[in-house]
């Protein structure tokens, strides 16, 4: 769904103020990020031959930075907050630049591999930040691309409350369904293999740490027991992707 650049500008906001205000997020985000991907990505790490010369984007890094997992290699990232959130000198050992993912300050060709988590869905122009990311990647290099998704029942219900302005989740302008997430990437990369990070039951369960289910508002407990009704037990799944660069 195509968004205006206010609707963009007022996720970000909300993004600078919950990262900027909520006392230890960044610590809980890491831990979360720790606890769910550092196997995964040690495995990647063999898998992708990283070697300490080979130059890793992480796009959408924000504080936490998941190339932390990836102890080898020349690590990037980018971030719109960057500057706000004083990241450019956060890490001595990863270069932090401010950029948006649809403009990425890099010239083609650069990178072995890409990053991109919990991002996409905050995002202007998705699409366009695909782009960008492959048009950065070396050819056939590998991106690792992950997010959350939800079922398809929630996500026409909160696709339908983003374009009428009801029930609307501020820091995320889009929602994506694990075949809308997909179909995102198909046109650039090729997706080699699919992993299943976290499965959320309820609202607010995306498995964060010190997570409480929390009580929910009326209109969201009427979705929840529809989504039941239609048989589906799960609400939002967190996915990794690891994807090539197409030729
Ligand atoms: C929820 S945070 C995720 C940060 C980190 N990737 C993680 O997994 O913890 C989303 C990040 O996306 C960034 N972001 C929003 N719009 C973006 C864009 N157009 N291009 C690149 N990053 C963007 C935000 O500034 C924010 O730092």
């Amino acid at each position: 769904m195509k968004i205006n650049y206010h609707r963009w500008i007022e996720a970000q906001k909300f993004e600078f103020h919950d990262w900027n205000t909520l006392p230890k997020l960044t610590n809980l985000e890491w831990q979360e990020i720790y606890y769910k991907y550092s196997p995964l990505f040690s495995k990647l790490q063999t898998r992708l031959k990283l070697t300490p010369q080979k130059k890793i984007i992480d796009v959408g890094c924000g504080p936490t930075c998941i190339s932390r997992l990836l102890p080898t290699g020349r690590r990037f990232g980018v971030d719109p907050l960057a500057k706000k959130l004083k990241l450019t000198r956060a890490y001595s050992d990863i270069k932090i630049y401010q950029g948006r993912g649809e403009d990425l300050p890099f010239p083609a060709n650069y990178f072995d591999l890409a990053i991109c988590r919990n991002v996409i869905d905050h995002t202007y122009q998705p699409q366009k930040v695909i782009t960008e990311i492959s048009r950065v990647l070396k050819p056939s290099s590998h991106f690792i691309f992950a997010g959350y998704v939800y079922n398809p029942f929630i996500a026409f219900t909160k696709n339908l409350g983003e374009k009428f302005n009801l029930l609307r989740n501020i820091g995320h302008p889009h929602t994506y369904t694990l075949k809308s997430f997909k179909d995102l990437i198909r046109p650039d990369f090729e997706i080699k293999k699919v992993w299943l990070i976290h499965e959320g039951r309820h609202p607010n369960d995306f498995g964060k740490i010190n997570e409480k289910p929390g009580s929910l508002s009326l209109p969201y407990r009427l979705i929840l027991s529809a989504n039941r009704l239609l048989g589906q037990k799960w609400f939002v799944r967190e996915y990794c992707l690891l994807c090539h660069k197409r030729q």
